[in-house]
């Protein structure tokens, strides 16, 4: 059976609410517990260096939110649960991928642009306060996901452009070294809620309008209390659409709870009566895990040891998989041969021409043909989709003739005959038939 790995990183900063908890933890560990899959959840503390230096708040944040995690039922037996700063293997990485990566894409960011156009408002000079922490952010990022070869990433929206380039950066490194990383996916998780906060606007720790997840019963029933909510008397009937009360009480409360909240409201329930039925509902689903939450605030070595197992277990993996980069990039002992070349050559199978896929600056999708022996026999001109271009290579391996229908896509390969080409594309057909 063939598993799906799945990876995603929570920046350790600030506490967790109770939109961070229904719109991404819940799922987050639901999701764990599917068939089929393998999960990677770490705490991305050298990312939260580029936006907290504050050495206190990094720490605190790190213990809270390993903390959460594991108290709403995150089990450190199903799922590879480390700190990023755990493994060294990460930042080596990061540099390897440094070296591929182009300057021009990093500045395509949305984090690093965002900072110039602050900058830019204000008059700024286009740099200002932008530490290089920030700018190479998605190169950190890309080596979080590649050093585990993680298919799918689960991420917000903010972070598809993130996922791309470290596609972008797996696929320069794999053209330069040869097929070292799978190419990760985006996996947005499009039905989950995005809870709405105290004064009706989406709950974020920027609006200050949240509601702490394990904070204590008194001070969660006086939050609720401060919800927004209109001016509409007991008895009068009252509209569910834009309540922020009732948006989190659906989050929380089953479909026939949700039904019923319904009816209460056209049937002008008191507010403050709505408020008591919310209060009971989210406290019904989080006091067990807050009584957790304590005791592992109150005992810091329980979560460390919960992770330093993660790490053993994420850097069994890591360690070795970074000799062979090592090894690929040119870094080895002195006294080694040349390493195995990659693919066709490995022992055993017949050595066999290759098509790879690439992009190059011009951000276009381009592939070869590469002979057994390195030597390149065909050469694509560029795709504005990568779609475009495995189109072209599927009727090269299946339909004769598309060498002369294609010739326009193709750049002409100095020394390599026609005859050489249909016959390195015959192989290829020959044995993904047999
Ligand atoms: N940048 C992500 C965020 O702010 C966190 C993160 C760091 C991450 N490394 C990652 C997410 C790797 C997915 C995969 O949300």
């Amino acid at each position: 059976m063939t598993t799906t790995r799945f990876l995603t990183g929570i920046t350790p900063s600030g506490t967790p609410h109770l939109g961070n908890y229904a719109g991404m933890m819940r799922p987050a560990i639901a999701a764990t517990r599917e068939p089929g899959v393998e999960n990677f959840y770490f705490l991305a503390d050298y990312h939260a260096l580029i936006k907290c230096q504050e050495p206190e708040r990094v720490h605190r944040s790190t213990l809270e939110i390993a903390a959460s995690w594991l108290a709403a039922g995150l089990d450190p037996e199903r799922v590879t649960f480390y700190r990023q700063s755990d493994i060294p293997e990460i930042p080596e990485l990061t540099w390897f991928l440094t070296c591929v990566t182009g300057k021009g894409l990093l500045n395509r960011a949305h984090a690093y642009k965002a900072a110039q156009d602050k900058n830019a408002e204000a008059g700024r000079e286009s740099d200002d306060g932008v530490t290089a922490g920030l700018f190479m952010y998605p190169v950190l990022m890309a080596a979080d996901i590649l050093l585990f070869n993680a298919h799918r990433v689960p991420v917000g929206r903010d972070q598809i452009q993130h996922i791309e380039m470290a596609r972008d950066m797996a696929a320069s490194f794999n053209h330069l070294y040869g097929e070292h990383f799978t190419l990760p996916e985006a996996a947005i998780e499009d039905n989950v809620a995005t809870l709405l906060g105290l004064d009706g606007r989406k709950m974020s720790k920027s609006y200050d309008n949240t509601i702490p997840l394990f904070c204590a019963p008194a001070q969660l029933r006086k939050l609720i209390g401060s919800i927004v909510t209109d001016s509409r008397a007991p008895g009068e009937p009252k509209e569910t659409e834009g309540s922020a009360l009732f948006q989190i009480y659906q989050a929380f409360a089953t479909p026939e709870q949700t039904a019923a909240m319904r009816r209460a409201y056209a049937d002008g329930i008191a507010w403050g009566d709505a408020k008591q039925m919310l209060f009971e509902c989210i406290d019904r689903e989080i006091a067990p895990m807050r009584a957790r939450y304590d005791d592992l605030m109150a005992h810091p070595e329980k979560v460390e040891a919960a992770l330093q197992i993660g790490a053993g277990r994420a850097r069994a993996i890591a360690r070795p998989f970074l000799q062979t980069l090592r090894a690929a990039v040119g870094l080895r002992p002195l006294s080694a041969a040349q390493p195995q070349a990659q693919g066709a050559q490995k022992a055993g199978k017949a050595a066999l021409p290759a098509f790879k896929q690439y992009r190059e600056a011009d951000g276009k999708f381009y592939f070869k043909l590469v002979a057994a022996d390195g030597r390149l026999l065909l050469q694509s001109t560029g795709f504005a989709a990568p779609r475009d271009a495995g189109q072209a290579i599927a009727r090269l391996q299946k339909e004769a003739g598309a060498l002369q229908a294609l010739a326009p896509q193709l750049a002409p390969v100095a020394g390599v005959d026609a005859g050489e080409v249909s016959a390195a594309l015959q192989a290829l057909a020959d044995t993904a038939n047999t």
